[in-house]
């Protein structure tokens, strides 16, 4: 099943803070060279110092991937030091990873604040992507794709069964049945158990953390995606 906007599984790169510039120029032309857009929207979730890296490599060489960003600021443009609003970042961005358990639990994101970022990048045409730890979390209204990532999956090795993770997509797009929603799994992902996930049909893609980071690991898991279609 595909998610909403699009019928093709989707792949999320959240790079985290694991690249540097070279990292990201090497990862880009490696990948970029290796890795078709068949059956599949591949998003490079970069930092903000490597976001032009990413940007200028997709313009250069026309490679079809999607650029997000990890984060944005609950706010608009004004007296928020320290920020990036939404729309400073639409012309680099057509997605966002917003309210990830690193953000909720290291810089105290709240419900509300997360339901501000959706709001502020809706408002930019910068597509959220709600991160939620299992089916109570709410979901913000004007939000249509969410990541399931269960805590003791992230960055542990210790990836939620594929059944499982179905089972909280099914959960979630019963529950929020008014609009359209499309889940993706995230949680120690990896090229040997992607297409486990991407094989069950409430879930619409992944989300991948630590395995992007490594540019050989990522074309495998991409490859891997491919070989369901
Ligand atoms: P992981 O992270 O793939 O490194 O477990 C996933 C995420 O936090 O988005």
């Amino acid at each position: 099943m595909a998610g909403p906007e699009t019928n093709k599984n989707m792949i999320v790169a959240n790079w985290k803070t694991y690249m540097d510039i070279p990292k990201a120029q090497e990862w880009m032309s490696i990948v970029g060279e290796q890795v078709s857009p068949d059956g599949v929207m591949i998003v490079i979730c970069p930092d903000y110092i490597t976001l032009p890296v990413v940007k200028g490599a997709i313009a250069a060489n026309n490679y079809q991937f999607l650029v997000g960003v990890q984060d944005v600021s609950p706010y608009g443009e004004g007296a928020y030091t320290g920020e990036v609003p939404a729309k400073s970042l639409s012309g680099s961005a057509s997605w966002a990873i917003v309210g990830h358990s690193e953000r909720r639990k290291l810089f105290g994101e709240t419900d509300e604040m997360i339901a501000e970022k959706v709001n502020q990048a809706n408002e930019s045409n910068i597509t959220p992507i709600v991160c939620v730890p299992g089916s109570d979390t709410p979901i913000p209204p004007g939000c249509n794709w969410v990541a399931y990532e269960p805590l003791f999956a992230i960055g542990t090795g210790n990836p939620d069964t594929p059944e499982n993770a179905n089972q909280v997509a099914k959960t979630l797009k019963e529950k929020y049945s008014d609009r359209p929603l499309g889940v993706l799994y995230g949680g120690s992902v990896t090229s040997k158990n992607v297409k486990s996930y991407l094989d069950h049909p409430y879930l619409d893609g992944v989300l991948v953390g630590k395995a992007s980071s490594d540019q050989d690991e990522f074309i495998k898991i991409v490859k891997a995606s491919q070989e369901k279609i």
